[in-house]
């Protein structure tokens, strides 16, 4: 039997609904809506591409979005005034900056730079802390990580106590994800996996859960796979172009980090590319902007 795809768009859907909702009842109470200003440095075609989706998604909340496109060779100073300014408007409460920055950019003053109480993408060290604390006063979760959570949630699947690998310790997604995991509410047991990982196969053949987040393609051998297990890939991998159906223009053709059509031989479970993890992740985004207006509003 083939593994059971779970629907990222199903899922983020449903979340994304109810946003919709809380938005126009908040602009009806209020008269104000969450605001998000996306901002992107050079012109990477990857980049390009999620902040379009997140511009898309945020218009048909109804949300109040601002697009700062920045060119490649831009200053740090006015990266950092860009951010002063929003950090100071109002009507925006959430600052998004798509990683990652041209090489000449410091990125770690750029994200410390943000107003942590509209750090969406929880980057910042405070909010990125209060999950490493497990604090119960955390404002925002990490997007990809919470998604992530999310989606296994839907699918059905008990984290209490599963054997939970991560291969990958990304700053956005490997690292605040096992602090995520392991706590008391969630409960799962959690191996980090990397590069400098000895024995991968002892750890995923135990392994109920695994999540892919390794940003190479194979790593997960399917002869690894304990039957039955829950397969997470958070992959994106560009392997080509083809002509938009649609649109008639050229698309990039993606792949996660796991074998698709192998895994799901084996796995009970599985997250396509794409499809899986990406829509979540901005689902997650959409969500932390929303909640940081009402936390202004004394809602939260
Ligand atoms: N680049 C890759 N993933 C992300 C993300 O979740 N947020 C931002 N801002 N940049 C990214």
């Amino acid at each position: 039997m083939l593994a059971t795809i779970i629907n990222g768009h199903e899922v983020s859907e449903k979340i994304l609904a109810k946003i919709r909702n809380e938005t126009i009842e908040i602009e009806k109470k209020y008269n104000k809506v969450p605001g998000l200003v996306t901002i992107l440095a050079g012109n990477n075609p990857a980049s390009v591409s999620y902040v379009n989706l997140k511009i898309k998604t945020a218009n048909s909340l109804g949300f109040k979005e601002v697009q700062v496109n920045l060119k490649e060779d831009v200053s740090q100073q006015e990266l950092l005034s860009v951010i002063e300014k929003y950090n100071n408007d109002d009507s925006i409460h959430g600052i998004l900056i798509q990683l990652p920055l041209p090489k000449h950019i410091n990125e770690k003053k750029i994200i410390y730079a943000i107003n942590p109480d509209k750090d969406v993408d929880c980057f910042h060290p405070l909010n990125i802390g209060k999950i490493l604390l497990g604090e119960d006063d955390a404002k925002f979760f990490p997007c990809t990580p919470a998604g992530i959570i999310e989606l296994i949630k839907a699918a059905g699947i008990k984290i209490n106590g599963a054997d939970t690998v991560i291969i990958g310790r990304s700053n956005i997604v490997g690292k605040p994800l096992v602090n995520m995991l392991i706590k008391k509410s969630e409960n799962a047991t959690v191996t980090i996996l990397h590069t400098g990982s000895k024995d991968m196969e002892y750890y995923c053949k135990k392994a109920d859960i695994i999540i892919v987040a390794a940003g190479s393609p194979g790593v997960l051998k399917t002869e690894w796979i304990k039957k039955g297990a829950c397969i997470i890939d958070v992959g994106v991998n560009r392997v080509g172009e083809k002509i938009s159906k649609k649109t008639g223009n050229p698309i990039a053709i993606l792949k996660g980090d796991v074998d698709f059509e192998e895994v799901s031989k084996v796995a009970g479970y599985i997250t396509p590319v794409p499809g899986g993890v990406g829509p979540m992740t901005i689902a997650m985004l959409m969500k932390n902007t929303l909640y940081s207006l009402k936390y202004k509003l004394g809602l939260l």
